[in-house]
């Protein structure tokens, strides 16, 4: 079955690249994961990547605010520029790259012993932020209220946070992430666990966060990456599994006129 897929989004007026990927290659003990690539994400902008399973796209988000490195036996080459500067580069601190560069993983993992309310403000108070009450409090009710989820736990802000259903949950580890006032926020499939209605305050949301924050989401979900992107990267596995970028650019044009036959296989569902 062919899905007609509608783009919404025009590209962004702005040119100014938040972050920069230059050929960024990744291994797992002796296997390679992904080859080479090399993406420019314009400030501001929501970039979406697809591709089939195990073509690397979680490696390679991994590898843009440096957690790929935390496990074991993995490996990065390559450079990857926030506002111009390497976050490889060895005098770059890997906690306050990951606190400029957030992420939100496909399951909502809120930490398990907390309250909603200390969830949001665990990261302010050990980053050393602020260690003001009255300040993390406020940090943590604007971060709510930016992943619109506020409204729906403001009468419960010390209840265990896995109370919360998986959507709110969800909103709640986006709160968690934009308290620490990142630059760019990476977002790892975090919709596919979710209903429908989830997903869309979360689609919504994430068009507002774009305001000032530049959003990077891999998806499964094709209309998904239609409706809320402005570029879209197409990422596959060559012979050996080892994954690279096919194609990128607008949103619009990857949908209505890819220029890699394996990009409109991919689009038009002949496979993946
Ligand atoms: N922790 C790990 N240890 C060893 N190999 C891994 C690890 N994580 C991923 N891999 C391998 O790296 C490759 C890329 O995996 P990755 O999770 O990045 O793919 P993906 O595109 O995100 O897939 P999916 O769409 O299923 O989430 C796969 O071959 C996978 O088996
Ligand atoms: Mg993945």
């Amino acid at each position: 079955m062919q899905t007609t897929i509608v783009t919404a989004k025009t590209v962004s007026t702005s040119t100014d690249i938040a972050l920069s990927a230059r050929s960024v290659s990744a291994w797992y003990g002796a296997k390679q994961a992904i080859r080479g690539v090399s993406l420019d994400f314009i400030k501001n902008s929501i970039t979406a990547i697809m591709g089939p399973s195990g073509c690397g796209k979680t490696t390679f988000l991994r590898c843009l605010n440096r957690i790929h490195e935390s496990a074991l036996t993995a490996r990065t080459s390559g450079e990857v520029l926030l506002d111009g500067v390497n976050i490889y580069d060895p005098e770059v601190n890997p906690v306050v790259t990951r606190r400029r560069i957030g992420m939100v993983f496909q399951r909502p993992n809120p930490f398990p012993t907390m309250s909603i309310l200390e969830n949001v403000i665990a990261g302010p108070r050990y980053t050393g932020m602020t260690k003001d009450p009255r300040e993390l409090r406020e940090i943590a009710e604007d971060a709510l209220r930016r992943a619109a989820v506020y409204d729906e736990v403001a009468d419960k802000l010390n209840s265990p946070a896995l109370a919360l259903s998986g959507g709110q949950q969800q909103r709640l580890c986006i709160a968690r992430a934009l308290a620490l006032q990142p630059d760019v926020l990476l977002m790892d499939e975090p919709t596919s666990a979710l209903d429908p209605l989830s997903t869309l305050k979360i689609e919504e949301l994430m068009e507002r966060l774009a305001a000032d924050v530049t959003v990077i989401i891999v998806t499964h979900n094709l209309q998904q990456a239609a409706r809320i992107s402005h570029y879209t990267g197409f990422m596959l596995g060559d012979e050996n599994r080892v994954g690279s970028v096919v194609e990128f650019g607008p949103t619009e044009r990857i949908f209505t006129h890819p220029k890699d036959s394996r990009t409109e296989d991919y689009i038009t569902g002949r496979f993946g």
